[in-house]
């Protein structure tokens, strides 16, 4: 069985978008590998020096990752924090992360131009603390983004540098998880093509139901269709698009035709949209509110799930300080 890592950026609730995109895959996939999935809150500190709520914010990612189907018997659940041997493995590695290589990271490049007051060492050596999350599981593999792939590939770069450096075949090169057909994108409500938290078109898992019907209902439409079989805009694209995602098939298609002869009355769609996010999304409300008074089971999670990526922490990193030469034992 494969291993497999997935960092979940400690910021923001669920959304559509990010359930339709990567969660669902996420959780195909614990089916068929050995999978451990983290809330990266360190390296939340490199934007985020001094957190509102840390301890809430990673609770309520986990309480919706576990209430849309991340299964804690299948997979490792853990908070970053909890397994502090991260940093050693850090620390190695930066000490041969350069600082050019580092520099000319795209996404520090954009930090450095958002945040030009609080250019961190944090924020340099992102691509490091990422590399230790990944090669201190030794993982074969990491679902990313296409926002992620250059910290992929560092991640391979420093841990061949390794290998070359003490001349050991130790750590292996992990590979992107394909998704696949089964990445989804899903569009916003505005008319852009993407549904995301910084974009503000965003419908949360966890909006109850009035909120979705204020939102969708003012999703953006254009003038509607004067010609038959006429080329739909993307406003009107986006919505079909999300429907084909929650409605049956018999109801896209009667939107559809009702469009090509321009018989469409947007308003309807949008209430039958509407009542299919709700219905879809339902379950998963039920699921984070009924598990937001579960603190105890949410802790036991935690602590397993710590227990057990922190063993397997341990491990490496005895392997890895053997490596370099620091015994483990004194002399
Ligand atoms: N950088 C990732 C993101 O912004 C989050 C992350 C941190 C991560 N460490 C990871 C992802 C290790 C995969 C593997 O989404």
């Amino acid at each position: 069985m494969e291993t497999v890592l997935s960092g979940i950026r400690s910021t923001g609730n669920l959304h559509l978008g990010n359930y339709f995109g990567a969660v669902r895959n996420f959780i195909k996939m614990q089916d068929e590998n050995n999978c451990y999935f983290f809330i990266a809150d360190y390296h939340s500190l490199t934007t985020h020096p001094t957190p509102d709520n840390l301890k809430n914010s990673s609770k309520q990612i986990l309480i919706e990752y576990l209430a849309a189907g991340l299964d804690p018997e299948k997979s490792t659940l853990y908070i970053q924090s909890d397994v502090p041997e991260v940093l050693e493995l850090y620390l190695f590695l930066n000490m041969n992360a350069y600082l050019g290589e580092l520099e000319r990271c795209n996404s520090f490049k954009d930090k450095v131009r958002q945040q030009p007051n609080n250019v961190n060492a944090g924020l340099l050596t992102y691509p490091t603390l990422m590399a230790a999350d990944i090669l201190i599981h030794r993982a074969d593999k990491v679902p990313v983004g296409k926002d992620q792939e250059q910290h992929l590939e560092m991640t391979r770069t420093f841990a061949n540098r390794f290998n070359n450096l003490y001349k050991v075949n130790y750590f292996k090169e992990p590979e992107a998880y394909n998704f696949g057909e089964n990445l989804v994108k899903i569009p916003g409500l505005d008319g852009s093509l993407k549904m995301g938290k910084s974009e503000g078109n965003a419908l949360y898992l966890m909006d109850p139901p009035e909120v979705i019907r204020k939102k969708v209902m003012r999703a953006k439409t254009d003038q509607g269709p004067t010609e038959e079989n006429q080329t739909k805009s993307q406003e009107i694209e986006n919505l079909f698009t999300i429907m084909r995602h929650v409605s049956t098939p018999e109801t896209c298609e009667y939107f559809n035709d009702a469009y090509n002869h321009c018989q469409i009355r947007y308003g309807d769609m949008k209430k039958q949209l509407a009542e299919d996010i709700i219905r879809c999304c339902e379950p998963i409300r039920e699921r984070i509110l009924d598990l937001s008074q579960q603190e105890k089971y949410l802790e036991e999670v935690m602590d397993a799930g710590a227990a057990k990526a922190r063993a397997n922490a341990r491990k490496t990193l005895r392997e890895v300080r053997e490596i370099i030469g620091f015994s483990n034992k004194r002399f």
